[in-house]
């Protein structure tokens, strides 16, 4: 069994879970997931690491209500426990094997979206842990949609922060930003890591193809059982066909067929429909 020490609502359908999970805490780097199981009857479900402290041993996670189980998740409480909680799985973000004098002389940017500031966060706390300061886009629906923005500005060496409709900082959409400080700030990247929703990702990497930025992406959305056998995260990188979960969850942005990823990603959402109701009744 596996202790929900905090359980806190973010904003609207999205929440944030410290869970006791000592082994994870120790072993785990950013990039790499969990799976989470509330009892017997409940589905898994993947979820990339927020934040980890080895000391405590506690794992963050943060998720939005997509369906029957995460709003079954939310509903937990603080001393409430999961069945399981698997990890760490999948592959590490690529720069933790890096060499770190290079990693250092790279300028390196990162793009969250919505939800998407969860699996960033790790990765630039690691970067701030590591004396490289990076820049950050952090984009949102609306300011009440904004999550972990003190979080992200204590570890970032620069944010930025955009919503879609204009309720905080500046309007528009994150690839307004890149645009913003690459054409009119005349900032260099030596690479992107953008995560948040699919449609987000894939136009981040059409721009920046475009302005010669490569760019990592992470393609958690389309997971489902985690473990490589379901098959349901199967998508197309340039020549090749991958599994999210196995051979990721991070891929080079400017091979993945998004179209493809997007229309996979839609596969389930009948009977996630029907088992909402079913909740519900
Ligand atoms: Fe099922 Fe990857 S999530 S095979």
């Amino acid at each position: 069994m596996y202790k929900i020490l905090k359980a806190e609502k973010l904003a609207d359908k999205i929440y944030l879970m410290d869970v006791e999970a000592p082994r994870i805490a120790r072993y785990c780097e950013p990039g790499q997931f969990i799976i989470s199981k509330i009892d017997d009857k409940g589905e898994r479900i993947p979820l990339t690491i927020c934040d980890y402290d080895r000391e405590k041993g506690t794992i963050t996670i943060v998720f939005q209500i997509v369906g029957a189980s995460t709003e079954r998740m939310a509903e937990l409480q603080a001393g409430d426990v999961f069945e399981d909680f698997t990890g760490p799985l999948g592959c590490e973000s690529e720069f933790v094997h890096e060499d770190l004098e290079e990693l250092k002389n790279q300028k390196i940017l990162f793009v969250a979206g919505g939800v998407g500031a969860a699996p960033v966060y790790p990765q630039v706390k690691w970067m701030r842990e590591h004396g490289i300061d990076v820049d950050v886009i952090v984009g949102s629906k609306t300011k009440d949609m904004l999550i972990l923005e003190e979080e992200m500005r204590a570890a970032a060496g620069n944010l930025y922060v955009t919503t879609d409709d204009g309720s905080y900082v500046r309007k528009g959409m994150v690839t307004d930003v890149i645009k913003d400080l690459v054409q009119n700030q005349g900032k260099k990247y030596d690479r992107c890591v953008a995560i948040g929703p699919m449609i987000m990702m894939k136009f981040v990497c059409l721009m920046t193809k475009e302005l010669g930025i490569p760019t990592i992406v992470s393609m958690n959305p389309i997971m489902v059982d985690g473990t490589g056998m379901c098959g349901a995260c199967r998508l197309t990188v340039g020549d090749e066909v991958k599994f999210a979960c196995v051979d990721g969850p991070e891929f080079d942005g400017h091979l993945v067929n998004f179209d493809e990823a997007m229309k996979r990603q839609q596969m389930y959402r009948t009977e996630e429909g029907r088992a909402i109701l079913k909740l519900r009744e």
